[in-house]
């Protein structure tokens, strides 16, 4: 019998309501043409709701959620209220209650993107980042002293448990398998500064490695020479494993070398619960309403919930159906230089995947 999801939509702030939109109207169409259904629920969470409630998540929204079988976010962050507050409270919060230890970010230049790097193209950037999503600096371990004083004091502790991981490195090495593609898989870290969490993750790295995935090569890279590295030879990689921050910050990298934010998506994954699927970059308040921005991140994050889903079939044929208008249609993959609207792009996705 055909499949029926459940999805809970959190369209959010900003531009995030129009490219779902789009990511909606083209995970119907992909539907419709290969036998399942989806039945979505919205919820408004995000900056306007808490301007007038105070509230960024109510209680019980988060049980609620854990009822789905997948989350679809928009973005989370509004210009008129403070950094962090909707952050943590909204999209960290569910990260963490979720236990979406996961955040998969794969980094691929698809055909027709320009891309920044001279000399690479699409058969240069085809890689995977795991991002360690519920530990590291984004533990809210710490603190604040002496606040607005000469004596301030301020602790925001990097945290990094055997349980965390593990589970993660084991899911990148599971990956690295599963893609064979180099069956290479890079830890990238800082082992020479950070000497206990740093060596945490060396240690789990290779002793599970070396016991569990003898087939898949290990390679090592400290944060700061990856970064030179995904800009002179992002063909070195093929699926990397990294903590929090450091994954936070490569991946606006790797979204870079693959045409932009545009076009990058994420998965929050927790492979026993309920995942949340989001275009990368923010809500990009300045084009709100406007119709132009890029809705093909946001699609190909609904094509990597396909996938998650069980719908393998129509995840590849969202893929290709991004990449035919990327290849054929598409001038330029940057808000407003497109040559189309945002809901003209989300045609031309939906409309490819019928062909
Ligand atoms: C991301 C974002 C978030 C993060 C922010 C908005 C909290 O930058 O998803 O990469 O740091 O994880
Ligand atoms: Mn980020």
């Amino acid at each position: 019998m055909a499949g029926e999801y459940r999805i809970a939509v959190i369209p959010g702030d900003g531009t995030g309501p129009e490219v779902i939109r789009e990511g909606l109207k083209v995970i119907r169409a992909a539907a419709a043409r290969f036998g399942f259904a989806i039945k979505t629920k919205e919820f408004d969470f995000g900056g306007e709701r808490y301007k007038r409630t105070g509230e960024t998540l109510p209680d019980g929204a988060v049980g609620e959620l854990r009822k789905f079988d997948a989350i679809y976010l928009g973005a989370i962050g509004h210009p008129d209220v403070a950094p962090g507050i909707l952050e943590k409270g909204i999209l960290l919060r569910l990260r963490f209650e979720l236990d979406q230890y996961i955040n998969l970010r794969p980094v691929k230049l698809y055909p027709g993107v320009k891309c920044p790097l001279a000399g690479k193209g699409p058969e240069d950037i085809d890689f995977v980042v795991v991002r360690e999503n519920t530990e590291d600096l984004y533990s809210g371990m710490g603190g604040v002293q002496y606040k607005g004083t000469p004596n301030e004091v301020a602790t925001q502790i990097m945290v990094a448990t055997r349980f965390g991981v593990e589970r993660c490195v084991r899911f990148a090495f599971e990956l690295a398998r599963r893609r064979a593609k180099k069956k290479t898989l890079h830890l990238i870290a800082k082992t020479n500064v950070l000497t206990w969490c740093g060596d945490l993750w060396w240690r789990v790295f290779n002793e599970v490695g070396e016991k569990d995935f003898p087939d898949i090569k290990r390679e090592y890279a400290h944060v700061d020479a990856a970064c030179m590295w995904f800009v002179k030879n992002p063909e070195w990689f093929d699926v990397i494993v990294t903590p929090n921050m450091f994954g936070d910050i490569i991946t606006d990298l790797g979204a870079m070398i693959q045409g932009g934010m545009g076009i990058a998506a994420g998965g929050n994954l927790n492979p026993g619960g309920v995942s949340m699927f989001e275009p990368i970059g923010g809500s990009a308040p300045k084009y709100t309403g406007k119709n132009v921005i890029n809705p093909l991140a946001a699609i190909c994050a609904g094509a990597m919930m396909l996938d998650h889903l069980g719908e393998a079939k129509a995840a590849r044929a969202v893929e290709a159906a991004v990449m035919h208008v990327t290849a054929n249609k598409l001038k330029d993959l940057a808000a407003g230089r497109m040559g189309y609207s945002t809901s003209e792009v989300g045609d031309l996705v939906a409309g490819a995947l019928g062909r």
